[in-house]
């Protein structure tokens, strides 16, 4: 097993019964990619005890932050839920993970799609810079049940434009589009259905999603991956990794067990 090192807690904020995010301490030496997951967890019985977790925070933020769901038996997010400031958390030093710019060729505009807690590796990548000079706009796409489970990621980016120096970079560029399935709301259904319509892209004057101009990164749950991979191959997006970047990358949100 990879080594791993302490981290101290530095503040928890639990945005539903079902949801909660976490900042902690960061090692200086410790690098990722934005968009990148790592192992973490506690020690339970005296072994650790951890699971995939996509890094929230970006990679010049010197905290980490991740945000997680609670499943009540779920091993790990059990107890993660109950972690309060001053607590150490156990964090893993290999940050992996395909949801990286360099898997995708260069191209207009970035899609960001996401359900549930697969909005954390886009809350790392929204906040990167160097985002804003390889696209012409972002699209941060995120599917929930409810209105409730939107607030994590809704609260990043009405904070954004805020921010003193990524406020400037961001300008126009990055889009926001929260929907939710299970409740009214001013946007509806699942993504996969509001994508395949034209109904995101066209709500921002943005032409459908074609291979030439478009990349989509894609993390949720493995029903929406699916459904998001059979409708990216059908309208001719190729699959890219590091070593052959292409037009779309995924990623399954590490949903708890
Ligand atoms: P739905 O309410 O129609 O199941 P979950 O909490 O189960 O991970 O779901 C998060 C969001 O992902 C929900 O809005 C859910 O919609 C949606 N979802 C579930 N399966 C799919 C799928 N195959 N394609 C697109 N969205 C999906």
């Amino acid at each position: 097993m990879a080594a791993l090192v302490t981290q101290r807690v530095i503040d928890v904020h639990h945005w539903t019964d079902r949801l909660f995010s976490f900042r902690t301490t960061r090692d200086q030496g410790f690098r990722f990619e934005n968009g990148q997951f790592v192992m973490i967890g506690l020690p339970v019985d005296g072994k650790p005890l951890l699971r995939a977790y996509s890094m929230a925070s970006s990679n010049y933020e010197d905290t980490l932050e991740f945000f997680s769901i609670k499943v009540p038996d779920g091993p790990l997010t059990s107890r993660l839920a109950h972690i309060k400031e001053g607590d150490e958390i156990l964090v893993g030093h290999k940050p992996t993970g395909t949801l990286v710019q360099d898997a995708l060729l260069p191209g207009k505009r970035l899609y960001l799609v996401s359900t549930g807690t697969g909005i954390a590796p886009f809350v790392s990548i929204i906040k990167d810079p160097s985002v804003y000079e390889r696209y012409e706009h972002v699209v941060l796409v995120h599917g929930c049940r409810k209105i409730e489970d939107l607030a994590y990621g809704e609260k990043i980016v009405e904070a954004l434009p805020k921010d003193e120096i990524l406020g400037e970079i961001i300008g126009e560029k990055l889009f926001y589009y929260p929907t939710v399935t299970r409740e009214p709301f001013e946007n509806k259904g699942r993504v996969t259905d509001l994508l395949s319509s034209g109904e995101i892209s066209g709500s921002f004057g943005l032409p459908q999603l074609d291979p030439d101009n478009d990349r989509v990164m894609i993390c949720g749950g493995p029903a929406m991956l699916d459904d998001m991979v059979a409708m990216m191959e059908e309208i001719g997006f190729d699959e890219g990794a590091v070593s052959r970047p292409g037009q779309y990358v995924i990623e399954k949100a590490f949903v708890e067990r």
